[in-house]
């Protein structure tokens, strides 16, 4: 019989990799509460017009990548990303009403139909975090540093974070009129993406990957209007603002002016931090300010900026961590003894397991070193006389003590 195999694009994050789940998300809790935010659970489906609307349908997320399916004649999809979704909800749920900033926290699992690569998958999982209600660039320093200070917390340090100003809908209209005044004569010689986005969305652009594009985007009068700081002085003000924040907390950053976002819902700030030690796919970290998302998804008008980070990406840049060892393995021959003790053993807090298929002493032992840090050995003896041996596998030191003993000597 065939056998079925994962789908591609997935993966099983088996137990042997739990310990560093578990750490990415005790982590996450423990800095993003420090900074006030709550955590949020959205459902991993959402209407399809919800991404068409938020994310933005020329995008290629929603053009390209969405998994879209129908039940009872509705446009479902599995979420691309969780901006959409937490917008969404903190509409539905009235949070505008609730004193800002709101801020919000989440993982999960995210649905892309993308090419899978290293770094790259259909299902992977994003923590994140979206901050309501503050229009003043506070918010943006804030987020980052929440984005640098997790990094940090799981002993991330060689990241680069890049930081854009996309200008409000007004100044970002001149620039993106210039923009494609200086490409226009060059129109039949880019990629097919890129002639569609010249029209759809002329930002996106700038972070084309195809060889042939780049080189024409490096064009002198080209560049020069990239560069150029096309943004009001309204943007430039809430964006040098930004930088003095992040100067005075030390965070180290630079400007670049390609740095566009894959999806539309950006305004002012955008930034990315990227790991020196991936591949092609080094993108740890993906944010910025959507001031317009609210309003344009039926909601009071409120300011946000936030970001997501790829949990897979995350994973394979810390360094394994080492599954913890069960605290006592009972080492028995009487089945209803061992039973018993290792039972009190959990009501007392303490991990714990016997052989259920009553081994051979010696093999019982032999599985308590591979598996625990104490075997606790109850022999005829032991029970007769109401007392347990506690022994260290690391040392192999051992002792009898009473059987009342044993908890405090563990806990
Ligand atoms: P994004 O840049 O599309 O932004 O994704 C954020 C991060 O998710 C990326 O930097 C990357 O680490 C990870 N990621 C994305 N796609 C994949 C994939 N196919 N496989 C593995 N990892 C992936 C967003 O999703 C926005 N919602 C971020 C945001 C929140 N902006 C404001 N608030």
């Amino acid at each position: 019989m065939t056998i079925i195999k994962v789908q591609k694009g997935t993966k099983d994050i088996l137990p042997a990799d739990m310990p560093l789940w578990h750490f990415m998300e005790e982590k996450a809790n423990e800095i993003f509460t420090k900074y006030g935010a709550k955590e949020i659970r959205t459902p991993i489906f959402e209407a399809t017009e919800l991404f068409a609307r938020g994310v933005g349908d020329t995008t290629d997320i929603v053009n390209k990548e969405m998994y879209t399916f129908e039940k009872s004649e509705r446009s479902l999809t599995l979420r691309p990303e969780n901006t959409a979704g937490v917008v969404r909800s903190f509409i539905e749920n009235g949070m505008h009403r609730l004193s800002a900033p709101v801020k919000l926290w989440y993982k999960g699992p995210m649905f892309r139909y993308e090419r899978p690569q290293a770094g790259r998958q259909r299902q992977f999982h994003q923590v994140g975090v979206e901050v309501f209600g503050i229009q003043q660039a506070t918010a943006d320093a804030e987020v980052i540093l929440m984005a640098v200070n997790y990094l940090k917390a799981l002993g991330l340090n060689d990241l680069s974070v890049e930081i854009n100003s996309l200008g409000c809908p007004e100044c970002r209209e001149v620039f993106k009129t210039k923009l494609k005044e200086v490409i226009k004569p060059y129109l039949n010689e880019l990629c097919p993406d890129c002639q569609s986005r010249y029209e759809k969305n002329p930002l996106r652009l700038l972070d084309c990957k195809v060889p042939e594009c780049k080189e024409i985007y490096a064009k002198p009068e080209i560049q020069t209007v990239i560069q150029s700081d096309f943004i009001c002085e309204d943007c430039a003000n809430h964006f040098n603002e930004l930088q003095t924040y992040l100067n005075e907390l030390g965070i180290k950053y630079s400007i670049n002016k390609l740095l566009v976002r894959g999806l539309d819902y950006y305004n002012r700030t955008v930034f990315e931090i990227t790991s020196n030690n991936l591949g092609s796919q080094n993108a740890v970290c993906g944010g910025g300010r959507y001031d317009s998302l609210v309003k344009n998804l039926g909601g009071e008008d409120t300011p946000a900026i936030g970001f997501a980070m790829g949990m897979e990406r995350l994973a394979a840049l810390i360094e394994n961590k080492e599954d913890k060892k069960t605290k006592a393995f009972v080492v028995s021959n009487n089945m209803t003894e061992a039973l018993k003790l290792t039972e009190s053993l959990r009501q007392n807090g303490i991990t714990a397991e016997f052989d259920l298929t009553n081994k051979k002493f010696v093999k019982q032992l032999e599985k308590a070193s591979k598996v625990a840090e104490y075997a606790l050995i109850l022999g005829e003896d032991e029970i007769s006389q109401n007392k347990i041996t506690v022994k260290n596998l690391a040392t192999s030191e051992q002792k009898t003590i009473d059987c009342k003993e044993v908890i405090s000597l563990l806990n």
